[in-house]
């Protein structure tokens, strides 16, 4: 009986669970049919893979169904990689249509799909890191685009006026390509902006008036083109700006005084403006300000003491300017503070003591400066750079924990710039292979040292961020020199004691080992930067891969030097221009793989020396035998005490001033 009950209770079951299975996939059956795409989308989507050259979309299935092919998921192995075709199926009817499209660090080797224009409801195209060249269609004029970013392709001609017809648009990136002339004062119409990016092209003239209208900017980024004239006054009108960001935009200063109308901006980075000088602009009304770089833009007059209440301030850098005069005592504001780099200044006075003694976390570079000298070793630290921080105009002796003795005359100096220990013939180059540092100075070695400055921007650190290495098997001759090399993503400085003065070959190894040069984003990179010897550029603007003509091949610069003070300084330094974006965000900045650096003159004692040494080590020993020989006689041991010679006594004094003048 009881089993019975429990049979049928068993079937209604079944059943009840049959019942629902098929309700549900009665119901996702529908679900799947409802979202179909509207077959011409269907159609254009078929255009654009042709257009942009992509393969391996299957349009055997629908492209709303989040088939692999149209949706797939990212993976930290490709953390460039995007593929994604993005459906809004909630429209009138069940119809689906495109909003957005992914197609991120896929090489891509195409041109700008025109056929988006087919998409009417597209509202995000994405394709950073591609291998696209040509220009924006003219298409484009007539889409509704919200988001835009064609990022790390070779695009290249002028940005064209009808892009100003997109007046949707509240997002647009066209850096890290070569787009050439000037700004289209058509832009001006895109009213919807709020965060534009032009960075790394090649874009010239003055920036229009029209950008005035630009109201609703909140990120404008320049960064790297050839622009002329200054920084434009009308900036003021961008009051929700949040990011400024132009560094070696080709600008001149001043920067506009109304600058401190913008009150809202957390981010302010520019650098490297050209011609006559000017005075700290007045940014003190910005007290959300986060992170300030104001590098090389040769402002004058005192550091301005506002700063030290800037509550929010991560990130302080006024590095390669002319400012004077003492450093504020009171830092107790700065509770957000991480680095500060007042590299290159003539700032003076005493070092304050909450500097000296603050804790390690924050980094401080006063490295070049004129401060009154602290007693070593106090400036002992990892993370605070004082290399030449009281230098005084007097390089032979920079604030160092060494004591500037040196125990052995230096001739010649080999290091293997980010590398260990390794040997070439008979010459052995020396390890340099101690982590880098944003604000390090560690004087360790006797006879060079090495003091760098800077972080890369925009990226978490990372191991990679001063030292690198080869991403290929090398094969040039003496490839242990170039499987490592020394980054700095602003200042690097090999500063070489100890030798003795005159004129000295200085060879600077370089190979491109990061950067490639494949029909790749990862072939996209432009890497430019400066060398410095004895404080004259030796390179401008250098870019090993023109130079040696490819990736992974040898540049090797050579110059004489005149040594007048016995150190010798070489000194690399990013100046804001090329790429930062590729192979990927955070690429840039100087490299040097190996330095030799050889008299060319014979190093006058050498010769001598050998020999008195071999003639220690063979006379020495026989002096020895000949005084314990002589001894014996003199007691009488040897018989004959009684015929001591003098002319014997005189050798015996004169043994030891042969042996010197051997
Ligand atoms: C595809 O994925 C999106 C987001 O995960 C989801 O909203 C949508 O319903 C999915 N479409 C289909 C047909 O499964
Ligand atoms: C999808 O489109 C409908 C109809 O236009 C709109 O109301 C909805 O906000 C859209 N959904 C998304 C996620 O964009
Ligand atoms: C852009 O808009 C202007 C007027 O607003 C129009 O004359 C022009 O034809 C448009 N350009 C394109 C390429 O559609
Ligand atoms: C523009 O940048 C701001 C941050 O400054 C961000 O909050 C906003 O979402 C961005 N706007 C667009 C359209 O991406
Ligand atoms: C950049 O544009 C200038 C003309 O404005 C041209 O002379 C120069 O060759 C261009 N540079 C590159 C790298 O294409
Ligand atoms: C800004 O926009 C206004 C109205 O849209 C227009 O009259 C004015 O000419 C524009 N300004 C510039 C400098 O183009
Ligand atoms: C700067 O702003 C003030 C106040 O808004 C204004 O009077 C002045 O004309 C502006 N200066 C420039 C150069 O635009
Ligand atoms: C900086 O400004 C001064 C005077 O204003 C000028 O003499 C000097 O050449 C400028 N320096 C650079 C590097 O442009
Ligand atoms: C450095 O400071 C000293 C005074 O401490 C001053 O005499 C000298 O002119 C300063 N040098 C530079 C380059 O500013
Ligand atoms: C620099 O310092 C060295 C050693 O202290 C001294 O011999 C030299 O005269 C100084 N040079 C100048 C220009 O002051
Ligand atoms: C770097 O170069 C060395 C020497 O050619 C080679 O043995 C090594 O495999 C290379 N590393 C990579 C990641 O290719
Ligand atoms: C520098 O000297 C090396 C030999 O040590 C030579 O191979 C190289 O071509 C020279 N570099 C230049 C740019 O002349």
């Amino acid at each position: 009986m009881a089993a019975a009950v429990s049979d049928i209770l068993r079937m209604t079951f079944s059943l009840l669970l049959l019942m629902l299975l098929t309700f549900c996939m009665k119901s996702i059956k529908l679900e799947a049919q409802a979202g179909l795409l509207a077959s011409d989308e269907a159609d254009a989507l078929r255009e654009i893979a042709t257009q942009v050259g992509k393969m391996d979309w299957n349009n055997k299935v629908d492209p709303c169904s989040n088939e692999t092919s149209w949706v797939t998921p990212t993976s930290s192995q490709r953390p460039m990689f995007d593929n994604k075709v993005v459906c809004n199926c909630s429209f009138p009817g069940g119809v689906c249509h495109i909003v957005a499209i992914f197609l991120k660090g896929q090489d891509l080797a195409g041109s700008l799909p025109k056929s988006i224009v087919k998409l009417p409801y597209l509202k995000n195209l994405d394709l950073w890191a591609n291998y696209l060249s040509g220009t924006i269609p003219r298409e484009w004029a007539n889409t509704k685009l919200e988001i835009l970013s064609v990022a790390v392709n070779r695009l290249s001609g002028p940005i064209p006026s009808y892009l100003g017809n997109i007046t949707t648009l509240r997002y647009l990136n066209i850096q890290n390509n070569m787009f050439s002339g000037t700004v289209p004062p058509e832009l001006g119409n895109l009213i919807n902006l709020e965060n534009i990016t032009l960075s790394a092209n090649n874009l010239t003239g003055e920036l229009p008036l029209a950008l005035a209208n630009l109201t609703k900017l909140k990120e404008l980024r320049l960064s790297s083109n050839n622009f002329i004239g200054r920084i434009p006054d009308f900036i003021q009108s961008w009051k929700q700006l949040d990011k400024l960001e132009i560094q070696a935009g080709g600008f001149s200063g001043p920067i506009p005084s109304n600058i401190s109308l913008l009150t809202g901006i957390t981010e302010l980075r520019i650098s490297n403006l050209l011609g006559d000088g000017s005075e700290f602009p007045n940014i003190e009304p910005m007290e959300g300000m986060t992170y300030l770089m104001l590098s090389n833009c040769n402002l004058s007059g005192s550091f301005p003491g506002y700063l030290t209440t800037m509550a929010r301030l991560k990130v302080l850098d006024l590095s390669f300017n002319r400012l004077k005069g003492d450093l504020p005592t009171n830092y107790d504001s700065l509770v957000s503070l991480e680095k500060i780099y007042l590299t290159r200044n003539m700032l003076s006075g005493p070092i304050p003591t909450w500097i000296e003694s603050r804790n390690t976390r924050y980094e401080f570079d006063l490295s070049y400066n004129n401060f009154t000298e602290i007693p070593a070793p106090t400036n002992c630290k990892e993370t605070l750079n004082l290399f030449k921080s009281s230098w005084g105009g007097n390089y032979s002796k920079p604030v160092e924990c060494l004591t500037d003795f040196c125990s052995k005359d230096q001739y010649a100096v080999h290091i293997n710039c980010g590398g260990p220990e390794t040997t070439i013939g008979n010459t052995i180059y020396e390890a340099d292979d101690e982590p880098g540092g944003a604000t390090k100075y560690v004087p360790k070695r006797e006879v060079w040292q090495l003091s760098t400055t800077g972080h890369v921007w925009d990226v978490r650190p990372t191991a990679d961020d001063y030292i690198a290495q080869n991403k290929s098997v090398l094969r040039m001759s003496n490839s242990q020199l170039y499987t490592n090399a020394r980054l700095t993503p602003l200042s690097l400085t090999y500063h070489v004691r100890c030798l003795v003065n005159g004129n000295y070959m200085v060879k600077l190894h370089f190979a491109e080992i990061v950067m490639r040069d494949n029909r790749s984003f990862y072939g996209l990179g432009r890497r430019i930067f400066d060398v410095y010897i004895q404080d004259k550029v030796v390179l401008k603007d250098f870019d090993i891969v023109k130079e040696a003509q490819g990736v992974d091949k040898v540049y090797i610069h050579n110059s004489t030097t005149l040594v007048t003070d016995r150190a010798l300084e070489i000194r690399l330094h990013w100046a804001g221009k090329g790429t930062t974006t590729s192979p990927k965000i955070g690429i840039y900045g100087p490299l040097i793989s190996a330095i030799d650096i050889e008299s060319q003159f014979k190093p006058p004692n050498k010769g001598k020396r050998k020999r008195l040494i071999v003639a220690g080590v063979v006379v020495l020993p026989l002096f020895f035998i000949f005084v314990l020989l002589f001894t014996l006689w003199w007691k009488g041991y040897l018989g004959g005490k009684k015929s001591r010679d003098p002319g014997l006594q005189k050798i015996f004094v004169f043994f030891p001033f042969t042996v010197m003048i051997a």
